[in-house]
């Protein structure tokens, strides 16, 4: 299997997703569906929607691939991850929160649209994210599969909200007023600003796929360690890294004074830190029945990610 084919091929496909579900601009809102468009159709490694994706073939042991019957189910909630992703990208760039003027190689949406108008567009995304994950419902064969989409419909809510990614946004913000910040808080800001967004999506992709709880509950485990180790890495390249290969600028957690996992364990504890947990994830992910390869592999490959 060559890895950088494999993904650039899901890429591909998740980008026509992304664009089957964008919303048409047009009418008098249409500012902010351009705005909302801008930000979405600005590139990105897509890693969630690719983590759904696989989860679901992890368990639905088929190929989900275009015009498969299967894939519908799923579709959905791959668009609606990155739309609601997306959005917490566009806020967080603003001036009230880290005040950054690139994202995925371009201006941030603040900067092309105004402030206002960025503020909508991350609204808009999130509603528009729920719309789209809504779909799903209609693509639902039976009962059973009706059930499976109301509980993803459960898990995507709750992991992007107060309990989840917003929640740890919401402790990095305060985080940033403190002179010292604990470990214990640091892994809170961590596990929910990022890890809870990637847990989401592998465990959506087997809810969908009519995995047993446990196995969505060893899952979660496998999403926190990938996500946490995510954010360690992407607390790594905001000092090593550059803005053309980042697509987004480096410096920022120092300049709001964030502490970050790079200043309170050190960069060496940093790296050592992302390939454990990674490695810990796949042990997880390879302890179950059915395997999947590309997805181990795609664990692996993050340990050593530019970007
Ligand atoms: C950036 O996420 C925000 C974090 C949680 C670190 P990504 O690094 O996945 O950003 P894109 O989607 O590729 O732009
Ligand atoms: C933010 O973490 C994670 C989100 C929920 C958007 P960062 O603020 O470190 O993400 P980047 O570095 O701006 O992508
Ligand atoms: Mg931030
Ligand atoms: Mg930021
Ligand atoms: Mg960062």
């Amino acid at each position: 299997m060559n890895l950088q084919n494999e993904m650039t091929d899901r890429v591909t496909y998740i980008e026509e997703v992304i664009k089957k579900y964008l919303p048409a601009e047009e009418g008098l809102q249409k500012s902010v569906i351009q705005a909302m468009n801008y930000s979405l159709l600005a590139g990105g490694k897509r890693l969630r929607p690719m983590l759904m994706q696989e989860s679901y073939r992890m368990f639905g042991g088929e190929n989900i691939y275009r015009d498969s019957e299967r894939g519908k189910l799923v579709e959905p909630f791959m668009a609606a991850m990155e739309m609601i992703h997306t959005y917490s990208l566009v806020h967080d760039d603003l001036p009230a929160m880290d005040n950054d003027e690139y994202r995925r190689g371009r201006k941030t949406t603040h900067v092309v649209y105004g402030e206002a108008m960025a503020i909508l567009a991350g609204d808009g995304l999130l509603n528009f994210a729920f719309e789209t994950a809504c779909k799903a419902f209609r693509e639902a064969k039976n009962p059973e599969e009706y059930a499976r989409v109301g509980r993803a419909m459960e898990i995507l809510a709750g992991k992007a909200g107060v309990y989840g990614m917003l929640g740890g946004q919401v402790a990095d913000v305060e985080a940033e007023e403190k002179d010292t910040v604990s470990s214990d808080t640091l892994l809170f800001i961590h596990e929910n600003k990022t890890a809870a967004m990637i847990e989401s999506c592998l465990m959506i992709g087997a809810v969908l796929a009519g995995a047993e709880e446990d196995e969505v509950r060893l899952l979660e485990k496998a999403g926190s360690n990938i996500g946490v180790a995510f954010q360690i890495q992407d607390d790594i390249l905001d000092i090593t890294s550059t803005l053309e290969v980042l697509g987004k600028p480096i410096g920022s957690d120092e300049k709001n004074h964030k502490q970050t996992y790079v200043s309170i364990h050190g960069m060496e504890q940093s790296k050592a830190d992302v390939k454990r947990l990674s490695e810990e994830a796949i042990t997880i992910l390879a302890s179950f029945q059915r395997r999947n390869e590309y997805l181990e592999q795609l664990v692996e490959q993050l340990i050593s990610r530019k970007k």
